[in-house]
């Protein structure tokens, strides 16, 4: 049975000041919600406050990246024992801003998502096409090597623990969300690569988000896909009244 799940990435936004406001709002407006799981990915200057005040809630914290050495000489980096060290459950590994900006390889994210699994955390790992992929016929094509890259030495039993968010980037920020047939499609798809590489039961029990314009407005209709199973959330999850109304439209939703 896979539990829903709603996971909001503040992206490069929010001081300590505004996190913990923030924090504090979406906590008292989920506290009865226990029909999804909840979790925050702030920025990592902001990880400590915002665990302080959802440390003992039904919301989990989560970081935006992670290195694949836990110490040593990477300047500028932080590694997994760091994020456990202020509270972090997950992190989102290869999302589309970083493939694009950071030029983050599918290489560099297999070791990102296995150093994280031998570590304890649970990866949010995206996968995405763009417009022009989408367009030329390449959707299905990219989102295979994305997800067979990402998971290159991932034995079965590390895999299990993998959340998969399925970010098409012409989504991302555009207001033009996938129509939820689009995003359906390609959740299917996701889960036919993980059936063929892995099993059926890691393929019926692994949760794939989506994210791309995801609002209150748009999460019942993509909810209501049998292949979808949460959304990761960029913009409507720096308010707190619509990230908690996407946590409501969330709720208990039966699959498999
Ligand atoms: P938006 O919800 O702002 O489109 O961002 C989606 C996203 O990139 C989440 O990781």
């Amino acid at each position: 049975m896979r539990k829903s799940f709603i996971a909001g990435n503040w992206k490069l936004n929010k001081k300590v000041s505004e996190a913990v406001e923030v924090s504090k709002a979406i906590k008292e407006g989920v506290i009865n919600l226990s029909g999804a799981d909840i979790c925050i990915c702030p920025t990592f200057t902001v990880l400590k406050s915002v665990y302080e005040i959802i440390k003992d809630s039904n919301i989990a914290l989560g970081a935006q990246n992670i290195w694949y050495e836990n110490q040593g000489a990477y300047t500028g980096e932080i590694g997994a024992s760091s994020l456990l060290d202020v509270g972090c459950k997950y992190v989102i590994i290869g999302h589309s801003e970083r493939r694009k900006y950071l030029n983050e390889s599918d290489e560099t994210i297999a070791h990102k998502t296995l150093s994280s699994l031998e570590s304890g955390l649970i990866p949010i790992v995206c996968i995405g096409e763009t417009l022009e992929e989408r367009e030329s016929g390449k959707a299905q094509k990219i989102i295979e090597t994305q997800f067979s890259g990402a998971c290159k030495n991932l034995p079965a039993d590390k895999f299990s623990k993998v959340v998969i968010a399925y970010e098409p980037v012409w989504a991302i920020g555009t207001g033009k969300t996938a129509t939820p047939e689009i995003a359906e499609e390609m959740h299917k798809f996701i889960r036919q690569l993980i059936k063929n590489r892995y099993n059926k039961e890691l393929a019926d029990n692994c949760r794939i988000l989506y994210g791309g314009s995801v609002t209150p407005a748009n999460i019942e209709n993509l909810m209501k896909e049998p292949d979808i199973d949460g959304a990761l959330v960029g913009g409507a999850s720096l308010v707190p009244e619509s990230f908690i109304e996407l946590v409501k439209k969330s709720q208990n939703k039966q699959t498999q």
